[in-house]
């Protein structure tokens, strides 16, 4: 059974990375006019409330977004993906925080199209509630994995497919490799964004190593806001990209040592690796 609910940590240090690299990428991908698809494999709720009990009860985003809201940076990248955070705000108060499905939304043309997997009933409910009107986003109660099978390749073979599981059970990192492994094989021209948490070091190296491996063009951005060890659990997480666009490593060069100035909270690191 699932118990994971991103609502509690909607907005917090992760989204902000895993967040920043998909608006990246879509901005990327809109510079042509040639249509794109996104595919989403755990869509989450969407869109969360920041009054909400669950946001309010462990005020994770406080020490995420909460630390840029209304702030300038000297990082475009930063700049763009506050923007389109304050898309879903009223000008002055942070009222809203957007989840993957709501900034590929925004990000979305009429051309474009996006794919949500979610398997809990819930979350599932909510996405129903806020995108089953819209023509151009498909949505599936399945598993990350089977809507993998099911839904890829797209007709244009130009697209992001975010990976963003939960991790709450043993074999996630196995199920995701496969699920990467998968995509690729069907959507090799595909960018490929995948988030990990960094809970013990070592198992987080190995597993982005790991996901390096599946692809020759690759990054990996990593920002951590405790030490590693530091605390019980999640210190730090980061996001590996396959076939990223040629700007996000200049991009994420300039943003990093920003986030990480701005959001660490005692003994944190942040790095790039880039393929040759
Ligand atoms: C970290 S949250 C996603 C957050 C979302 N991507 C965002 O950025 O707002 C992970 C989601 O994956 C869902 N989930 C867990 N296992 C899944 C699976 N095997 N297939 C599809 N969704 C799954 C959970 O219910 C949860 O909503």
């Amino acid at each position: 059974m699932l118990s994971y609910r991103h609502s509690y940590h909607a907005g917090n240090f992760a989204d902000v990375l895993k967040h920043l690299v998909q608006v990246a990428v879509l901005d990327h991908l809109r510079l042509k006019d040639k249509p794109f698809l996104v595919h989403d494999t755990h869509g989450g709720a969407g869109l969360f409330a920041v009054d909400d009990a669950h946001m309010q009860k462990t005020g994770e985003y406080r020490d995420g977004i909460g630390r840029l809201w209304e702030r300038r940076f000297e990082a475009p990248l930063i700049n763009r993906y506050l923007n389109v955070v304050a898309g879903f705000s009223r000008p002055g108060a942070l009222s809203h925080y957007p989840g993957s499905p709501a900034i590929s939304a925004a990000l979305l043309r009429d051309q474009d199209r996006l794919q949500i997997t979610e398997l809990h009933s819930t979350d599932f409910e909510l996405l129903e509630a806020r995108f089953g009107g819209d023509r151009r986003i498909r949505l599936a109660r399945q598993d990350a994995l089977a809507g993998i099978k099911a839904l890829l390749p797209p007709v244009h073979k130009r697209g992001l497919v975010l990976i963003d599981p939960s991790y709450e059970l043993g074999g996630d990192e196995a199920a995701t490799l496969e699920a990467v492994e998968e995509g690729l094989r069907r959507f090799n021209t595909g960018c490929f964004a995948i988030w990990y948490p960094v809970l013990e070091r070592r198992r987080a190296d190995r597993f982005a190593q790991r996901l390096m491996a599946l692809a020759p063009k690759h990054l990996r951005a990593e920002l951590c806001v405790l030490r590693d060890g530091g605390a019980r659990g999640m210190t730090g997480s980061g996001m590996v990209v396959l076939n990223p666009p040629w700007t996000l490593g200049e991009q994420l060069q300039t943003a990093l040592p920003i986030l990480h100035r701005t959001l660490d909270q005692g003994g944190g690191t942040q790095r790039l690796v880039l393929s040759s």
